[in-house]
């Protein structure tokens, strides 16, 4: 890991003290990202909660608050896609990047053409990713993030029926020449880490994003030693399992209407997910506050791991994780009692 200390002054900037006349002061630690060589926090901000169309209940001015936030704490690295509230967020993304002159990096992703998350085993390419269509997606990305160039596109489902088709090696390859897009990445179907592992060998991709956390420990068998390997940079991502980590989730909890986790918790789910959190913060002797500073360190610990991104649309909760940078990677020990913990399952189904 490579240490550098974000600056007083940013974090002391009007109107970001913690409370009035109070500065934070915070080490945020940067890692290198892979084959992109970017120096990315390793806490980045995972910005499909601000999209405001799957995820309900917040607002523009409080995102943009939490964006900023993170910003001035010291990330500087963002996950959006043209598909989180049809472009709403890379459009809030790129306006809170240009109101800053230091490098912020963001990451993107093309859309299925089908828009049939995860990707089916035997589609054909021609119905999911064709040229042109990639081509013509990462144009709109870099329309709504006013910005010439994309630091990073990455498609946003994979089936390994795609690994020897055409279409996805020469779009990014044009794309990459032409300068509209300087890196290129894969975000992995949900919980199939091994679905990527002969696509992370052809040496084509500069990242993967995958799902990992502490109920979802599979990626760290094969996937982020390969990673590691082969100098690609990982994104895990869902690092609180959609608020499963969260710390407040209980068998009480609602969401509004028309709410994507009204669906990811159906049924006795959360009834499920208070057993195994109690379990688990039995176990570490934690409080339930304790648990996303934990879970998000869980993620760091691995060394494959370039950049964990939470969705945070809250200040507050923007403020609490960029800060846990400090705290370090979670101590062996802890990591090792936390393997216990992994709980296979697939609420995405
Ligand atoms: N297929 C894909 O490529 C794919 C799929 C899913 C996600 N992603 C990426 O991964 C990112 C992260 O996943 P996610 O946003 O779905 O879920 P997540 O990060 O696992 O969980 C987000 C939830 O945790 C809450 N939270 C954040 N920090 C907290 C803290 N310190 N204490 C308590 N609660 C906290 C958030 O609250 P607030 O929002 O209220 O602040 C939000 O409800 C996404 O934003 C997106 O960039 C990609």
């Amino acid at each position: 890991m490579q240490a550098s200390a974000s600056s007083p002054e940013a974090l002391c900037a009007p109107g970001t003290g913690r409370e009035a006349g109070t500065c934070i002061i915070v080490d945020v630690n940067y890692r290198k990202l892979g084959k992109t060589n970017f120096q990315v926090s390793e806490i980045g901000y995972g910005a499909w909660g601000i999209g405001g169309k799957q995820w309900l209940g917040g607002n523009d001015d409080e995102s943009l608050a939490a964006l900023r936030r993170a910003i001035a704490m010291g990330v500087n690295f963002i996950d959006t896609a043209l598909a989180y509230g049809d472009g709403h967020s890379e459009r809030l993304v790129g306006g809170v990047v240009r109101e800053n002159n230091h490098r912020i990096y963001v990451a993107t992703k093309v859309p299925p053409k089908n828009r049939i998350w995860p990707a089916r085993p035997g589609v054909p390419i021609q119905e999911v990713f064709p040229y042109d269509y990639i081509v013509r997606c990462a144009e709109e990305s870099l329309g709504n993030l006013k910005t010439e160039s994309l630091d990073l596109l990455q498609l946003h489902v994979w089936d390994p029926g795609f690994l020897d088709r055409d279409d996805w090696r020469r779009a990014f390859e044009d794309l990459k020449k032409s300068g509209k897009v300087r890196f290129v990445g894969v975000s992995v179907n949900d919980h199939q880490p091994e679905s990527v592992l002969d696509l992370v060998r052809t040496g084509l991709i500069d990242t993967i994003q995958v799902i990992y956390n502490i109920f979802d420990q599979s990626p760290a068998r094969e996937l982020l030693p390969l990673c590691q390997k082969e100098n690609v940079g990982v994104l895990a991502r869902v690092p609180l399992d959609e608020g499963a980590l969260s710390g407040h989730m209980t068998e009480e909890t609602s969401f509004p209407p028309g709410d994507f986790r009204e669906f990811y918790f159906r049924g006795d789910r959360r009834k499920q997910v208070v057993q195994h959190v109690d379990a688990l913060t039995r176990d570490l002797g934690i409080r339930n506050e304790q648990l996303p500073g934990i879970a998000l360190r869980f993620c760091l610990a691995n060394p494959a791991v370039s950049t964990v991104i939470p969705g945070m649309r809250k200040p507050h909760h923007a403020e609490a994780n960029a800060a846990l940078s400090d705290d370090g990677p979670l101590p062996a020990g802890m990591v090792e009692k936390l393997r216990r913990h992994a709980w296979g399952r697939n609420f995405y189904l």
